[in-house]
């Protein structure tokens, strides 16, 4: 209920500028306005809001917190405005103010969200956005829209993409919808691993065993590159010969030899293709800018690392020495920037990422926000190269740059995540195996209900199922934890899980649909929900069922706003599994189709927006929703 929330602070604000206006002035002019402290009620006895404000006021005003609330009170009851929304303010313990929506706010709210495809959510504003806000007192509802940048996926050319490419593939995912939703201009890079010395010996490799790749225009195929890097590898490890060879290949690459170019282009083109296998499945998309795009800027990160005094000379290498920052024996622990041999490194790269992505266009991307999807294991490299790129003066103020980090994926024995024949899951086949379950489930299902279906049908829920559940499963977790993967949780139909969830949306589409108002639920039947709730008259509640459904649906603009905030996708997790339960205790509780038609309408229309709750939600997380399973 952020607007709501909004329009509530703005009263209050007025009323302690009324009532202290001597102290409100000099506040104000002191860059601190007095702050009523208006929060959500942090139990539902206490009502919807709470302010606290009064408390804090006491000492600066001289005042009795308790004749403070009384003073604000007082104000709020002759304001229109204020009361038009909330029931008399009821002053608690100290001086604490509870505020309680009038029921018919809140029903209000519900048809403006029923009639708004964004179910309440605001547009981060545009610049006219923005200057029509302020001009009509809405500043505070409208944030700007920022250019941002979600580095995620970015797995590394020849190498397997693992579980944990596929948890970054995933959250990253889901927090580009968010912000994407929100209005953001968000750019989805997948910052491959398309560069570094492992190429010597891939491309010494390949020009060994299929050298004909080498002279013919078409693509090659290279067979699994996976096994071909192992190959490689073992090689490098064994034969100094080779060893030689690649170190020279690595040379001969970065001096542009057209035919080891040639070679890196057919290694990344194989990646390339079976990476985005993988992001079609998933319904991914995402811009590749792998790490070589950068290499034309990484002489000037280090140049410029030396104009602004920050770069050491140690033991022939170039480094940054960290500020707060310390090794073993205490000495401040480097970000090497470039080695005793000239070369560079992945450290450098993501400087010279960080400064490009900051700088305005078009020499960069002029991002404010740059949000890096990555396992843990990376934190502290994220620390340094931030550190590094601050102190360099890269980023702009008011820019946020963040490392999102996320937990390993592990079996269910706790360890790291493999095969029954201990090697690592291949996410092709991992993917494979949840549909194969949910297909299997399904049919079991299916036979003991004594439905026949075609296999079109069972191909495509499973499909769908399977995929929800892999995503579901990754998302509902605290993403700072490590996760144990288990296709039996992820799949049940009960619990907070893709499956429950999916078959919520099923069985409350399946409501409204009986309900026999012709208007499918709006989000993804596309049909405006405006026609059918003007048609319905003003809602009308009166069960606490009804109401508790009502303010957990009216929470959901404040969780995607929390979500863009803290990056956190399991908010929105844990906000829809609420929703069903809450839902389900109302649908249980509560007559909805057999009820008189006032209330049977009203009841409908929550049904309604509970459907379209919980499919804009799955769809920001990435998971596409049914109509029947
Ligand atoms: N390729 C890296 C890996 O597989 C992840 C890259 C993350 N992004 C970045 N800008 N460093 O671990």
């Amino acid at each position: 209920m952020l607007s709501v929330f909004h329009r509530l602070s703005e009263r209050l604000q007025l009323a302690l500028d009324f009532s202290f206006p001597e102290q409100a002035a000099a506040a104000r002019a002191a860059g601190r306005p007095l702050d009523p402290q208006l929060v959500a009620a942090s139990k539902p006895e206490f009502g919807d809001f709470q302010a606290n404000g009064a408390l804090a006021l006491a000492k600066p005003l001289g005042l009795k917190p308790r004749a403070i609330a009384e003073q604000i009170k007082a104000c709020l009851q002759a304001d229109p405005a204020f009361t038009s929304l909330c029931l008399e303010p009821e002053i608690a313990g100290p001086g604490f103010l509870n505020l309680r929506l009038r029921p018919e706010a809140l029903a209000a709210e519900v048809a403006a969200r029923l009639a708004d495809p964004r179910l309440g959510v605001p547009w981060a504003g545009t610049a006219a956005v923005l200057a029509s806000a302020a001009s009509g007192g809405d500043a505070g509802l409208v944030s700007p829209a920022e250019p941002v940048i979600v580095d995620f996926s970015s797995p590394n050319i020849a190498k397997e993409m693992h579980v944990g490419h596929l948890r970054s593939t995933i959250i990253g995912d889901a927090l580009a919808r968010v912000l994407e939703f929100r209005g953001h201009q968000v750019l989805r890079l997948n910052h491959v691993g398309d560069w570094g010395t492992q190429f010597g010996m891939l491309i010494t490799h390949l020009k060994q065993v299929a050298p004909q790749a080498l002279t013919t225009a078409d693509a090659v195929d290279l067979g699994d590159l996976v096994a071909f890097y192992r190959q490689a590898k073992a090689r490098f490890d064994a034969d100094e010969t080779f060893q030689t060879t690649a170190r020279e290949e690595v040379v001969r690459l970065q001096g542009g030899d057209p035919v080891s170019r040639r070679a890196w282009q057919l290694l990344c083109e194989q990646s390339r293709r079976e990476f985005q296998a993988i992001y079609d499945r998933l319904d991914i998309r995402l811009t590749e800018r792998g790490e070589s795009f950068y290499n034309p800027y990484l002489e000037a990160v280090v140049a410029d690392l030396d104009a602004s005094g920050l770069l050491v000379q140690d033991d022939g290498a170039q480094c940054v020495f960290l500020e707060g920052v310390s090794g073993k024996e205490g000495k401040p622990l480097p970000v090497i920037v470039q080695k005793s041999d000239g070369g560079f490194n992945y450290a450098t790269t993501d400087l010279a990422a960080i400064r490009y992505r900051f700088a305005a266009p078009p020499a960069g991307d002029g991002a404010r926000r740059v949000i890096y999807v990555t396992d843990a294991g990376q934190a502290s490299h994220f620390a340094g190269v931030f550190q590094v790129a601050r102190r360099a003066g890269w980023i702009p103020a008011g820019s946020r740059l963040e490392h999102v980090p996320f937990g390993l994926v592990q079996g269910g024995d706790g360890k790291k995540l493999k095969t029954r024949s201990g090697d690592t899951v291949r996410l092709k086949d991992l993917l494979d195996e949840a549909v194969e379950r949910c297909e299997a489930d399904l049919r079991r299902r299916l036979a003991e209900e004594g439905r026949a279906e075609g296999e079109e049908f069972i191909r495509q829920v499973a499909t769908t199922v399977g995929l929800a559940a892999v995503k579901y499963a990754d998302l509902s977790q605290n993403r700072t934890t490590n996760y144990q993967f288990s296709f039996d949780r992820m799949l049940a139909l009960q619990g907070n899980t893709a499956p429950y969830l999916l078959y919520a949306v099923v069985r409350i589409a399946g409501i409204v649909r009986k309900g026999g108002d012709g208007v499918e639920t709006g989000i993804q039947g596309r049909q405006p929900l405006a026609a059918s709730t003007a048609a319905s008259g003003p809602l009308s509640f009166s069960e606490p069922q009804e109401w508790a459904l009502v303010r957990q649906l009216l929470d959901f603009d404040a969780v995607i706003a929390a979500v863009e905030d803290e990056l956190l996708p399991n908010r929105l997790c844990a906000y829809l599994f609420e929703l069903s339960q809450v839902f389900n205790r109302f649908y249980d509780q509560v007559p909805v189709l057999k009820a008189p038609p006032v209330a049977r309408e009203s009841r409908l229309a929550l049904c309604r927006l509970t459907a379209d709750t919980l499919k804009l939600g799955l769809g920001l997380l990435g998971i596409a929703t049914l109509e029947r399973m």
